[in-house]
């Protein structure tokens, strides 16, 4: 490690090679070859034991009546929104990763952005409300970077109004409701399990429901809308999870507590150095939850701290410091997105959009390496005059 002065001014980089934002957590090879060489010996690769192993296991985890596996999360979210049944709008957040919306429009629905709350980063019940209008059909909401949503009052609106409840948590996996796994909650959750998350199977998805009905048309609709008479039932697709991938996922789910608990000792560790700095706020979550901290999101306040979220990132990067600004640009300002705003502003979502930078964080990350991002941080807001002159004339 490191000179005094920050990169960006000529020191030597905090870290040698780059730290990523993200490092998966895999099992061993030796954990799986036997598996792994049943099924290529078998010649079964898709639709086999593994599969209904992976979805009993993800439903026992739960505590949920069906576990889906899918292809993606964002599969998982256009069938659960095809299989209710969904018409017209759809109440949705903007701070939140474009396949929420993506899944949205390709199920024919309209999308209808609404604000969050600039603490815990979710979905705001109050706004989510004050979108309702005689055609729509459900809210749709995010456990944002696994920080678990306020469901209770977000059902109380959908009761109130008659509508759907879905959410997407696609960084659900580790995230704790009142001490239990997300999951139970509202018509369906939908799970990502991509190389970002803590539970991996490569690519992949769960639809997460106690609806037969719902559970029923998803698994159809994962086999091209044929029930297995060949006459389509409805239109679906390919959304199949191939057995290697739910092998995969077998062994992660068995790491999934001690990532959770790892990824949390981890924000500890940067709530305690971090928060000693001036303009630096962290993600709310509520008494009671435990976020899965898929990312670890900060925000900045670039007159207290001395240099804004871009500056930061910039400087970081020299340091070796990987960072994601997530979400920029939000949603309702994509190019494929922004024509359904109704002019109903976002102000919320604009200050994180602006504001949030994501630190790297992974499941077995160490602690000299979070105490090693930290002090950089410190060290670059000890010299932020100087740092900010810097990357103007850079
Ligand atoms: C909030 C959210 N929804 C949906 C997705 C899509 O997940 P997948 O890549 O499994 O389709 C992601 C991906 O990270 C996400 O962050």
């Amino acid at each position: 490690m490191s000179s005094n002065i920050p990169a960006v001014l000529g020191g030597k980089p905090t870290f040698d090679q780059m730290i990523s934002i993200v490092r998966p957590v895999l099992p061993s090879f030796d954990h799986l070859k036997l598996e792994v060489s049943g099924i290529l010996n078998g010649g079964m690769v898709t639709k086999g034991r593994h599969l209904r192993a992976f979805e009993d296991a993800v439903a026992q985890h739960l505590k949920i009546k069906h576990a889906i596996a899918v292809s993606s999360c964002t599969t998982g979210l256009m069938l659960t929104y095809q299989g209710l049944g969904l018409a017209g709008d759809v109440v949705v957040p903007s701070f939140t990763f474009m396949a929420t919306v993506s899944a949205l429009v390709w199920a024919g629905l309209r999308p209808v952005y609404a604000d969050v709350d600039r603490g815990t980063t979710n979905l705001d019940p109050a706004a989510a409300e004050a979108a309702i209008t005689p055609q729509t059909s459900a809210i749709v909401a995010v456990h944002n970077f696994g920080n678990p949503a306020d469901i209770e009052a977000l059902q109380a609106v959908a009761n109130r109004h008659g509508l759907k409840l879905i959410f997407d948590a696609a960084h659900g996996f580790g995230a704790l409701y009142r001490g239990r796994p997300v999951g139970a909650q509202g018509d369906a959750h939908v799970y990502s399990l991509s190389p970002t998350k803590l539970l991996i199977t490569g690519e992949g998805g769960i639809v997460a429901t106690n609806e037969d009905e719902l559970a029923e048309r998803v698994r159809i609709g994962r086999e091209y809308g044929n029930d297995g008479h060949y006459d389509s039932v409805f239109a679906g697709f390919n959304a199949r999870m191939p057995e290697f991938n739910a092998l995969l996922g077998l062994h992660s789910l068995k790491m999934l507590e001690d990532a959770a608990c790892r990824r949390n000792e981890v924000v500890d560790i940067y709530h305690e150095q971090l928060g000693r700095l001036p303009g630096i706020g962290f993600q709310v979550v509520k008494n009671g939850n435990r976020c899965s901290y898929k990312d670890f999101s900060i925000t900045m306040e670039p007159e207290a701290f001395g240099l804004n979220r871009d500056e930061l990132a910039q400087a970081l990067a020299a340091e070796n410091i990987d960072t994601r600004k997530y979400y920029q640009p939000p949603v309702h300002r994509q190019t494929a997105y922004a024509h359904y705003t109704n002019g109903q502003p976002l102000p919320e979502t604009e200050w994180l959009s602006n504001h949030s930078l994501s630190l790297p964080i992974w499941s077995h990350m160490s602690d000299e390496v979070a105490l090693g991002i930290c002090a950089t941080v410190s060290r670059i807001h000890e010299h932020c005059r100087a740092v900010q002159k810097a990357l103007v004339t850079a």
